[in-house]
């Protein structure tokens, strides 16, 4: 299982005694399994929703739920897996430390769990760098270690904030070709924030595009692609179809804000 359902989130933030909206209202839903995709500009608070979800912040008012459970029970229960932008491996330990350590954390004794690194290693094609430590390694591929080490407790939900953003075109091609490989065998939902409209079609089902102040959502476009993707879809009318919509969207959020000032 790993249905997720935001309803009705909003956030407001007391910046130095100022009262911030950075979200008004946000509902999604998402079937376990499913991708969604998050877009929208700098500031809409995507980051923030994430960090919602995962329970790292409380929203101000509305409520989350991941297969019924509220964020703090998920998170008790090992069913949410982050990714951040940057890889945040600890330098001084190997790549196979750095995805034990949520095992170490929780510290069960779990034999099967025991056996789920090095699973890892190689779901996400890094044999052979067991021992390397991350400063020895490209970013992608620190990027892979930490998909790794946002797997080993066995999340039900996935929630990855621009993973691959600072990697080349080429490398991120790869990458997202890999995640879904990943997601097609863990079976994992997830939801993950992108910048790039073309990213989001290729990966998502169905991709909730934002606006900015407050945050909120402008449009949900659901990509009908089948799966595997593949980059020759990338010409399919449902895929340039879908680019065209999200891009139309952002750009009329640009031209109302343009004459908002
Ligand atoms: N901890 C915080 N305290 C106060 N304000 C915050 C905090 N975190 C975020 N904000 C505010 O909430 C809004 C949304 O921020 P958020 O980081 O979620 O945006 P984002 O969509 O992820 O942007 P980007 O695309 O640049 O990463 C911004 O106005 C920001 O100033
Ligand atoms: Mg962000």
């Amino acid at each position: 299982m790993g249905r997720l359902s935001i309803d009705r989130v909003s956030k407001v933030f007391d910046i130095d005694g100022r009262q911030v909206q950075a979200l008004k209202e946000i509902s999604l839903e998402l079937e376990d399994g499913q991708f969604g995709a998050l877009i929208g500009p700098s500031g809409c608070g995507k980051s923030t929703l994430l960090r919602m979800v995962a329970d790292i912040l409380p929203p101000t008012s509305g409520s989350i739920s991941i297969d019924g459970a509220h964020p703090s029970q998920a998170r008790k229960d090992h069913r949410i897996g982050f990714v951040f932008q940057d890889a945040t491996l600890l330098p001084w330990r190997t790549v196979l430390e750095n995805i034990r350590l949520p095992l170490e954390i929780v510290a069960e004794r779990d034999p099967d769990r025991e056996k789920l690194p090095r699973e890892l290693i190689e779901l996400v094609g890094l044999s052979g760098f067991e021992k390397a430590k991350p400063s020895q390694l490209s970013g992608g591929m620190q990027q892979r270690a930490a998909i790794a080490r946002s797997l080993v407790l066995s999340p039900r939900v996935l929630l990855l904030d621009e993973p691959f953003g600072a990697l080349d075109d080429i490398t991120r091609s790869r990458m997202n070709l890999e995640l879904l490989r990943i997601r097609a065998e863990t079976k994992i939902t997830a939801l993950m924030v992108t910048h790039s409209i073309q990213e989001a079609v290729f990966m998502a089902d169905r991709i909730f595009v934002l606006a900015a102040r407050p945050g909120r959502i402008a449009d949900v476009v659901e990509v009908g692609l089948d799966r595997p993707r593949s980059f020759a879809q990338m010409s399919d009318p449902a895929f340039t179809g879908a680019v065209d919509r999200v891009r139309q969207c952002l750009f009329d959020q640009q031209a109302m804000a343009a004459i908002d000032v």
